[in-house]
């Protein structure tokens, strides 16, 4: 598996153009869109939005901190920070079609001077150490086989007391998920790890635990809606993620909320401060 395959899996040339579609047909005009408009789309992670809210409620943002949003995606939760918290956030992602979309929807919400997104793989991130005071991370550890090696360059580039938020798909079972899901086409780009695998390797890169949170009930409930609204004669939302994912989110999404209803995976979230 190579980060070209990973960024293939995500690649999407229209999506700044199917996020105009969705505006137009959700009647929101283009210059008076907001941060809260673009959630149902580029909050790419199990309850989008509300998800983000619940795993950074306790986490202190203010607008002398810097964070970093690592596989920042199209920048809903660095926009979402940015707007809510007056912060300034640097995105790293590895697909370039994302770094490029989430450029053009700070410019829509005047956020280009609070938030910087860059291509960049999260295992060598072009930075100086201990630069950052706060880190997140969600829905991305599913891509990333080393997480030592990941842990080890957060904590290298967080200050002493920074605080980690990670809100992943974790394994609860060995048995085998059913490919696609939404982070991976096959097995060969899917490294779901158990939390006990992150809890180590986040002690070793020189993290303590804080809090973990198992929110397995939450993306049942997210995916009985989504179900729901699928099964309505009016189609998806005029916003929402297949904007982004495309056509394939149907049997990804499907694969997904079955492997979590059979108790094989959960998303879970973990902060962890450096030491
Ligand atoms: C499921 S999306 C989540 C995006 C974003 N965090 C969000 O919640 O909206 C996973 C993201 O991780 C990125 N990614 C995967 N492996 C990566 C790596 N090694 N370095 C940087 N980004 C990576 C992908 O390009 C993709 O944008």
């Amino acid at each position: 598996m190579t980060s070209n395959q990973v960024a293939s899996h995500y690649s999407n040339t229209r999506i700044v153009d199917s996020i105009l579609l969705g505006l137009e047909r959700a009647g929101i005009e283009r210059a008076s869109v907001s941060v809260d408009d673009l959630g149902p789309v580029d909050e790419f992670h199990t309850g989008g939005r509300i998800a983000t809210e619940h795993l950074l409620k306790d986490l202190q943002f203010d607008t002398h901190k810097k964070t970093l949003d690592i596989g920042c995606g199209i920048g809903g939760t660095s926009r979402f920070l940015a707007n809510r918290f007056d912060t300034t956030v640097s995105g790293i992602d590895l697909t370039s079609e994302y770094v490029e979309a989430g450029i053009i929807l700070n410019q829509w919400v005047s956020l280009e001077d609070r938030i910087t997104l860059q291509c960049g793989d999260a295992n060598n991130i072009l930075s100086e150490n201990e630069v950052f005071d706060l880190a997140v991370m969600l829905h991305v550890g599913m891509n990333i086989s080393d997480k030592a090696a990941l842990f080890s360059e957060v904590a290298r580039l967080l200050k002493r007391g920074g605080e980690f938020a990670i809100y992943d798909v974790m394994k609860k079972d060995e048995a085998q998920i059913q490919f696609p899901v939404p982070w991976a086409s096959n097995e060969s780009m899917s490294f779901v790890e158990p939390i006990e695998h992150y809890k180590h390797c986040l002690e070793g890169a020189g993290f303590s635990i804080e809090k973990t949170e198992g929110r397995g009930e939450f993306a049942k409930s997210f995916f009985r809606k989504m179900q729901e609204s699928a099964k309505s004669s009016d189609g998806p939302p005029a916003m929402g993620l297949h904007l982004l994912i495309g056509p394939s989110i149907k049997e990804k999404m499907q694969n997904f909320a079955q492997a979590v209803f059979d108790g094989l995976v959960e998303p879970t979230e973990i902060i962890a401060r450096k030491l």
